[in-house]
């Protein structure tokens, strides 16, 4: 049906291409989204419609983008982009959103950032009045890494905020590591009363490398639920 969470991030997807034009240079996201965007992205490609470049924000992106047929680049020979299409795990009323779900926060938010525009496509369960009820993903060096999350700790509870979190595992033995090598501590906040307050804490520990909140980067998020899209923008 075309309100299963799949058909939802489907259509969302499709609507993103309507943003989509020849000769732009795209930042292309990370996760079960943006891989219907790639899909659809690289019909359209091949029926001879489109001509456009793509930056994958991972390495199973990068894949998933070869085998749909969307020209790629890099942001060394293309440090400008015109548009990033990418999911999320939570987006709020002003378009402030946790992402690194699937851990590719870091490529996702230097791409997004290289980005002119940066377009959220997601089904309505992403949706959220407050973010912080997804785990917040901080992405920290090897390097020292017990001590960083002390550090991590120190900050959370310095601005009130719940200081438990977690070393993601990796499928198989050991840690997660992300596509630069680097840890995740999964951060269980809930409630994130003020945003913009915890990504200048976190970003000032030394050892973390980025977080998952994206503040002040996404213009626009689309929205697909059962009764149809809602556009929300800034
Ligand atoms: C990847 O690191 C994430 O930021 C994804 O964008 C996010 O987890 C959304 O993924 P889904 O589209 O699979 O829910």
């Amino acid at each position: 049906t075309t309100s299963s969470p799949d058909a939802l991030k489907r259509l969302a997807a499709e609507r993103a291409l309507d943003f989509v034009d020849s000769g732009m240079r795209l930042g292309l996201g990370s996760g079960s989204t943006a891989a219907h965007f790639v899909a659809a992205l690289g019909a359209k490609v091949r029926a001879g419609g489109l001509d456009v470049v793509g930056v994958p924000t991972s390495e199973s992106t990068r894949r998933l983008a070869v085998e749909h047929g969307v020209p790629l680049t890099t942001l060394e020979e293309t440090p400008e982009l015109d548009l990033t299409v990418d999911g999320a795990d939570e987006v709020d009323g002003r378009l402030r959103l946790i992402k690194g779900g699937g851990g590719a926060l870091l490529r996702e938010k230097i791409v997004a950032a290289s980005s002119g525009r940066m377009i959220v496509i997601a089904d309505r369960s992403k949706r959220v009045a407050r973010l912080g009820r997804f785990p917040l993903p901080v992405e920290v060096v090897p390097f020292g890494h017990p001590s960083t999350a002390v550090r991590i700790a120190r900050a959370l509870a310095g601005i009130g905020l719940p200081t438990a979190m977690r070393l993601r595992q990796g499928s198989g033995d050991g840690p997660y590591r992300t596509d630069g090598g680097n840890l995740i501590y999964d951060c269980d906040l809930g409630e994130i009363p003020d945003p913009e307050t915890l990504d200048a804490a976190l970003s000032a520990v030394p050892g973390v490398v980025e977080h998952g909140l994206f503040i002040g980067l996404c213009a626009c998020a689309i929205i697909a639920g059962p009764d149809g899209i809602e556009l929300l923008e800034r």
